[in-house]
């Protein structure tokens, strides 16, 4: 029996109710980390960072793509000013001045507090960051995860759809997020459906200064507001593959494109965004579940699975050779999973 709408937006629900935190991490922390931003880049756009394909970004947003858009829409045209680097990936730190961070006792509790459960792994932690820009209105999940269909080894959009279908409850990995944010300019709060997609949304408010949330993010939808005044936020030249970077002799932050700055910000007017999350398990048996991959899925048990689910629902589309990499095939997925929070973003410019 195929799952209703009504069952999708039950199941599009945090485990527990988002807590707010305050003083996420330590003025030395937060030292430390911007130390890595400085140091490390430039740092890639956040499309850059998960996609190849427009269909592939749009299916870990909240709907298809309108008739006739498709073919004329490239990257470069939905690229936004939004940055992302890793600290850690594989619960392996990156950087060693980090690992406080990234192994935080603080955090781990919150993540086992949070779920009721026994044990909790740092899975991997990233940072976004921006000044002002233009960005979509679109709520979204972040990459669910299942036994045997995990972020190293499939593409966030196929993890996301298989969220959305609700066909995988069993095999979904728990997990739990620490967001902090430091930024002081106008706008670029966080907006959150804690109550489904049709409840009514949350706001985390300024000041946004080493400010949180402990959310289960990949099955609440939730997105970044744009950021900055709204008169500030063109950027001509910018495409899919600019970078950030900062310069210290200027003490600024320049966005370039194949090495030419197309626009800077002062440190003032930049936000930052880092994300932590954690793999959670109840107990021992869950546990061993995953560490020995006795009950893994398959990406032939998964498309088998849709695609008896889109029959059953009267879905048409052609079976597709390779349904990771078939446009057609991936937008009739989409279609037929889509779910969105209320209707606001459906105005985004
Ligand atoms: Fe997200």
């Amino acid at each position: 029996m195929a799952l209703t709408h009504e069952d999708l937006a039950l199941a599009l629900r945090p485990v527990a109710p988002p807590r707010v935190l305050e003083e996420v991490y330590t003025d030395d922390q937060y030292e430390r980390i911007m130390g890595v931003l400085k140091s490390h880049g430039p740092w890639p756009t956040i499309t850059a960072n998960h996609f190849d394909t427009v269909e592939e970004l749009v299916a870990t947003s909240s709907g298809p793509m309108r008739e006739g858009e498709g073919p004329n829409i490239t990257l470069d045209d939905i690229a936004t000013g939004h940055f992302r680097g890793y600290f850690g990936k594989g619960s392996t730190c990156y950087y060693p001045e980090l690992e406080d961070c990234f192994y935080s006792p603080k955090f781990l509790e919150l993540a086992r507090d949070y779920w009721g459960a026994e044990y909790a792994k740092p899975t991997h932690m990233l940072f976004n960051f921006c000044g002002a820009h233009h960005s979509g209105l679109s709520p979204h999940l972040d990459a669910v995860q299942f036994r045997g269909i995990r972020i190293e080894n499939a593409p966030v959009w196929l993890a996301n759809i298989m969220g959305k279908s609700g066909l995988f409850q069993e095999y979904m990995v728990k997990m739990a997020q620490v967001i902090a944010w430091w930024y002081r300019g106008e706008n670029g709060t966080f907006t959150y459906w804690p109550d489904g997609p049709f409840g009514q949304p949350k706001v985390l408010e300024h000041p946004l200064w080493d400010k949180g949330v402990l959310v289960q993010n990949e099955v609440m939808f939730h997105r970044g507001d744009p950021v900055g005044r709204p008169e500030d936020r063109d950027i001509p030249g910018l495409k899919h593959r600019s970078m950030i970077g900062y310069e210290p002799d200027l003490d600024d932050w320049a966005i370039t494109t194949d090495g030419e700055v197309i626009r800077r910000y002062r440190p003032e007017e930049t936000r930052l965004l880092v994300h932590w999350s954690a793999e959670v398990y109840s107990d021992r048996e869950e546990l061993e579940k995953s560490l020995d991959h006795s009950d893994d899925l398959t990406t032939d048990v998964v498309f088998e699975r849709l695609m008896a689910d889109m029959t059953m629902r009267g879905t048409s589309f052609t079976e597709p050779t390779d349904p990771l990499h078939d446009t057609d095939f991936i937008r009739s997925l989409i279609a037929t999973y889509t779910i969105a929070p209320t209707t606001d973003w459906l105005e985004q410019p």
